[in-house]
């Protein structure tokens, strides 16, 4: 990595083709997952299913204005596994490991669009190695079971005050706040900068809905429908200070290095250079977002999903040694996290079809986790499923998620503590889903405690 190394300047003129070979699957599917309000009812799992058994390899169209050709959906466990086991082949750096679309010029948000290509999701090889390296420390399990304990006893008190409450929404008083905690004592952030942290994530959740917003009002030569206005303008203020923020702690960081993952990834040495300051918020914005998010949506999830399935919870309560399966299970079957990216570096065949080089690839993980080749009978939610841990949706490959040890011992304090605690409790009403097709985001989730 050379000094001032950044990637968003560099890959925004690679070319990307469309399909250089004929398409393997004609099926025409009965939506399309470009559409954001599709996953506000949850993901589309009838839509992934339709997918996998007509066109497994499908060639999606283009988002809405996008200068791009489209990009090959993927939805088969074993497609989505060999692309991501195979990154000399299946690059995440020529055009990023995340996004679907790198979009015109004019639609770029100017922070946020750099700082999601700049960070180590998005490096291949040695670089991308060295990144992850300087994280690794603050994942291992001598780390992770010292920071168990601070979890626990943060969940009791997070339900002590819940108890006051009785009935509320689960996001707001218990998912958002043991991440941020987690996260916030990993990254070593002073407590009283940490509810900065919760609005941030809920104006990130809505960034996609705002970008698509503004490109259709564009297009449409509307100017005074929603988003409103002022809603756009407060997002573009949290966005300037969440990096504002993420600038300065990274610098108090470097001057004065503690024990914490910010300042490994304040002075980390790549190649004997620091990280650019592109890479600095880049790898700022990666950390709490997928640090943060994932987890949350997870808690929520489960929560939900126990209440639809009282035989399940039932389970659970008898034999706390199922926590462990209520765990995985709930992690494959919410699947937080929606897709990832990958470009083809040469001509390849997945699953039949043949790929030319530089087409986009997207791994769809909720639906290789309902894959029913993997899974028996994946759309039921079972606890004792003896392969739930299987699931795909912690990535696999080089970019496996590397806080997956965190994320696990959060779920199971927080699941095993709720439930002993409030076994009878009752989801009350309606949940709200984000508009967003990148994390299954639940915004609201009313429940009653006893
Ligand atoms: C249920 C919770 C979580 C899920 C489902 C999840 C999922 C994922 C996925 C799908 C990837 C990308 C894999 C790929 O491209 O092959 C990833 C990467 C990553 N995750 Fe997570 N994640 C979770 C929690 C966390 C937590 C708690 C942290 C940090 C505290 C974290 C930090 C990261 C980082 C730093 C990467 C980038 C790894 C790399 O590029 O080498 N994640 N995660």
């Amino acid at each position: 990595m050379t000094k001032n190394f950044n990637l968003s300047s560099k890959i925004i003129n690679n070319r990307i083709n469309g399909p250089a070979f004929e398409k393997s699957f004609t099926h025409k599917p009965s939506g399309f997952l470009n559409d954001l309000d599709l996953f506000t009812k949850g993901q589309p799992f009838d839509l992934y299913k339709e997918l996998r058994e007509n066109a497994p390899v499908f060639y999606h169209p283009p988002m809405l204005s996008d200068p791009e050709p489209g990009y090959w959906v993927l939805t088969r466990y074993e497609d989505i596994k060999k692309v991501s086991m195979n990154p000399q082949i299946f690059s995440s750096q020529y055009s990023t490991g995340t996004l679907l679309t790198l979009g015109s010029e004019e639609n770029r948000h100017p922070k946020l669009f750099k700082s999601t290509i700049d960070h180590m999701l998005n490096l291949d090889g040695e670089m991308h190695l060295n990144l992850r390296k300087e994280h690794m420390p603050f994942f291992k399990p001598n780390f992770v079971s010292e920071l168990q304990s601070k979890v626990s006893i943060k969940v009791t008190q997070l339900l002590d005050n819940a108890e006051k409450l009785n009935e509320f929404n689960l996001v707001k008083e218990l998912s958002q706040q043991l991440p941020i905690y987690t996260l916030s004592e990993i990254l070593g952030i002073p407590e009283a900068d940490r509810q900065k942290l919760v609005e941030w994530m809920e104006f990130l959740e809505l960034a996609q809905y705002f970008t698509l917003e503004q490109i259709k009002q564009n297009e449409a030569g509307v100017t005074d429908t929603t988003p409103d206005p002022a809603l756009i303008d407060m997002f573009n203020n949290m966005i300037e200070e969440m990096f504002d923020y993420g600038r300065y702690i990274l610098n108090q960081k470097r001057e004065n290095p503690k024990n914490d993952l910010l300042s490994a990834i304040a002075n980390a040495q790549i190649e004997g250079e620091e990280l650019s300051p592109e890479f600095l918020d880049g790898s700022w914005l990666l950390i709490i977002f997928a640090g943060n998010d994932t987890t949350r949506n997870t808690m929520s999830g489960g929560i939900k999903l126990l209440n639809d399935n009282p035989y399940q919870k039932k389970l659970v309560l008898e034999d706390s040694e199922n926590i462990i399966g209520l765990v995985n299970e709930t992690v494959r079957y919410v699947s937080p996290v929606i897709h990832m990216r990958r470009t083809s570096l040469q001509e390849t065949e997945i699953g039949g079809q043949k790929i030319g080089p530089y087409e986009k690839i997207a791994l769809w993980y909720g639906a290789a986790n309902r894959d029913p080749d993997i899974f028996d009978c994946p759309d039921d939610f079972n606890i004792l499923r003896e392969n739930a841990d299987k699931h795909l949706a912690f990535g696999i490959g080089r970019h496996t998620c590397l806080g997956k040890p965190v994320a696990l011992m959060q779920l199971k304090e927080f699941f095993s503590q709720f439930l002993s605690r409030f076994p009878d409790y009752k989801v009350t009403g309606d949940w709200k889903v984000a508009p967003n097709n990148f994390v299954h985001a639940i915004q609201e989730l009313p429940v009653r405690l006893k």
